[in-house]
């Protein structure tokens, strides 16, 4: 079932149930902020004091960081304009009781078009069944080239942040954007302090094991992936969650940034794409 709900304050989501599992997106950013399987914890965590307004990013699930991350291009806000755009919702489809399919494009606007002189579609395509995928094509519509950085930044849920290590990433080169240093990162990972990491050469499947479960990131488009959290001290300064937040969430984001650039010429496109199992 495919169900649009609209709060009392306007804000508009699409609420998607199948035989397997249960998600939730808003309109505004093209932004999933449930998905869980039938009898199980959410994987995606969400901020129990985000807000839901219209023109504010929603804190947890899936922000849609584009057409660049974090200040990757210092011309824009932190992470873009598209989480706190108006998407369309364009296609719908059952294909059969345990898989539900929706597209959402985002289209340049005046606006757009006086922060990011670009022409462009931005397509996400959302396949909620026993796992969650997303596929985020970016598509140059306009006469010249541009560069591109963009996340799918996942907040996964997790039971608590001294619980989990992060597998798969044993030996991968690594900017540590604290101390703008370049690191290898030696087995695990494991949280003690804040942690804000780009993982560059990966091109393998990511493990987040936690006490009961594991949950299993695979991309694609993409070979560098983020993990952060913000720890005691940066929580308690961010907005929409509460100053113990971080004990409950860890981003793996599936991204194209820093080095992992794409330069989209006139008429290509670019896939990223994530599966969350
Ligand atoms: C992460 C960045 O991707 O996003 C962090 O690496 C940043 O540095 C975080 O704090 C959250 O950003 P925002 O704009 O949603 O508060």
């Amino acid at each position: 079932m495919i169900e649009l709900k609209k709060l009392a304050n306007g804000f508009e989501y699409i609420e998607i149930t199948n035989q397997l599992a249960y998600a939730k997106i808003a309109l505004q950013g093209g932004h999933i902020f449930h998905f869980a399987r039938h009898n199980e914890e959410p994987v995606l965590w969400l901020s129990d004091t985000s807000d839901f307004e219209i023109g504010k990013a929603i804190r947890g699930g899936v922000p849609i960081c584009w057409p660049s991350f974090g200040m990757n291009n210092p011309d824009l806000p932190q992470h873009g304009f598209a989480r706190v755009r108006m998407w369309k919702l364009i296609n719908s489809n059952e294909s059969d009781a345990n898989t539900t399919q929706i597209t959402l494009i985002l289209n340049d606007t005046k606006e757009s078009l006086g922060m990011w002189n670009y022409k462009f579609e931005l397509e996400l395509k959302i396949t909620i069944s026993d796992s969650l995928t997303m596929e985020l094509t970016t598509t140059n519509l306009d006469e010249k080239p541009f560069k591109l950085t963009q996340a799918l930044h996942t907040y996964f849920q997790i039971s608590d942040i001294s619980n989990i290590s992060i597998q798969g990433l044993s030996g991968k080169p690594y900017l540590d954007a604290l101390t703008n240093k370049i690191c290898k990162q030696n087995g695990a990972i494991t949280f003690e302090q804040e942690v804000d990491c780009v993982y560059q050469e990966v091109n393998n499947e990511i493990l987040l094991v936690d006490k009961n479960r594991t949950i299993t990131i695979q991309n694609e488009g993409s070979s560098s992936c983020v993990v952060w959290n913000p720890w005691i001290e940066k929580c308690s300064r961010m907005s929409g969650m509460r100053d113990d937040a971080y004990k409950e969430f860890v981003c793996i984001e599936s991204v194209n940034a820093y080095d992992d650039f794409k330069i989209l010429l006139p008429h290509a496109k670019h896939t990223l794409k994530a599966n969350i199992s």
